[in-house]
């Protein structure tokens, strides 16, 4: 398997047409996504119309069959006015767009202000694996579906999947010096991912993500919103106890299996949002059940309760059962998202009642 690295040196003499300089050189080869022997990246480009696009796509397919690929799928997007300041291309009227901007910026009360009518939730799990991020980015496109104004941070350091999970290919631009998010289903995305090199060790990433959070926070210009969802890393290490204390006043979604044991382990990071005084709103139990699309007879695979007694252990209730089965949206590669259930969907619908006891629960008084 080819890795980024091995993708971007058979790609650095690519050049892009309108600067005649390397795409890697610009950072305009994004999102390099290698599985297997298929390769996906973006190409910023100044500007995509079908002749450089085909060229583009003959210079790079050719290259990275070379280098060992199979299979290369290449989005292309035109740079924003910002990276073509950056790559020196000039734009005769560029002012509008950073006025446009700066203003925005200016109307924004931060979020971290008292006076800032935020719903933060975090999202929590024992352990891994469990579908913490699945239920994140679901139920963020649910409050969203909802009309709601959400925001989303990944910060699990331990895998950065929200991006790819919402089938999220470009990277968040800097405007006048604010981080603009990345949006996707209405959902608007900071993923520590952006920044990070994807092989960078667990080990340097906790002190730089303590850090990197608190900025997501201060200096990322989210507009106005209604929610702000935390996909935490799984446990009660440091970044989730760096979240309970930056933002006190986070309501927790804790996310189990039924298996007893996934439970047990979920309990501690329960019992640590409620000694830092965290409203727990519920418990999601995840891969609940295997529904036959046949007969639909319900097999308890993992085992049958530990969503019902984690909620009874916590004081609180169990807001849904969600049963196992990947979404069916492979259908068109412009919609691909690998893990947002339909909104017709049976899981869309389970998805859009906990949304719903959630706003009941946020927006009560
Ligand atoms: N209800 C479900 N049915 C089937 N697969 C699921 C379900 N929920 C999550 N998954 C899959 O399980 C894996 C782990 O889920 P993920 O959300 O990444 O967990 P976590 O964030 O807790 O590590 C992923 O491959 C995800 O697609
Ligand atoms: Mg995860």
């Amino acid at each position: 398997m080819l890795s980024r690295e091995q993708v971007q040196e058979a790609l650095r003499e690519v050049l892009e047409p309108a600067t005649k300089t390397s795409l890697v050189g610009l950072q305009w080869i994004r999102d390099i996504l290698v599985k297997e022997d298929r390769v996906s990246l973006t190409v910023v480009c100044a500007k995509p119309n079908e002749e450089t696009k085909s060229t583009l796509e003959h210079q790079i397919k050719d290259r990275l069959a070379s280098a060992g690929a199979g299979d290369v799928h290449i989005r292309f997007r035109e740079a924003s006015e910002q990276e073509k300041k950056e790559a020196g291309i000039q734009q005769p009227d560029s002012s509008a767009e950073r006025f446009k901007g700066r203003g925005e910026g200016l109307e924004e009360l931060p979020l971290l202000d008292p006076e800032s009518k935020v719903n933060f939730i975090a999202i929590a799990s024992g352990k891994g694996g469990v579908g913490k991020s699945t239920v994140t980015v679901n139920l963020a496109v649910a409050l969203a579906r909802k009309g709601k104004k959400v925001g989303l941070i990944d910060a699990d350091i331990y895998g950065f999947s929200v991006p790819d999970m919402m089938g999220i290919e470009e990277s968040p631009v800097v405007l006048d010096g604010a981080i603009k998010p990345v949006e996707r289903y209405g959902v608007k995305v900071m993923s520590m991912g952006f920044f990070i090199q994807e092989n960078s060790p667990v080990i340097w990433r906790g002190p730089m993500l303590g850090k990197m959070l608190r900025q997501f926070l201060t200096d990322v210009s989210w507009g106005e919103l209604d929610y702000l969802l935390l996909d935490l890393p799984p446990g009660t290490g440091d970044i989730a106890l760096d979240v309970h204390q930056m933002l006190p006043q986070s309501r927790e979604v804790i996310v189990t299996t039924p298996h007893a044991t996934a439970a047990f382990v979920a309990a501690r990071a329960g019992a640590m949002a409620v000694q830092t005084k965290h409203e727990v709103l519920g418990v999601v139990e995840n891969m609940a059940y295997y529904e036959c699309s046949d007969c639909g007879k319900r097999d308890y695979i993992f085992g049958r309760g530990g969503g019902a007694k984690l909620a009874e252990d916590l004081h609180s209730e169990l807001l849904a059962q969600i049963p196992l089965g990947a979404p069916d949206n492979h259908i068109s590669e412009a919609d691909y998202s690998p893990s947002v259930y339909k909104e017709n969907s049976s899981t869309g619908h389970i998805y859009a009642d906990v949304a719903d006891q959630i706003i009941q629960k946020c927006e009560q008084d």
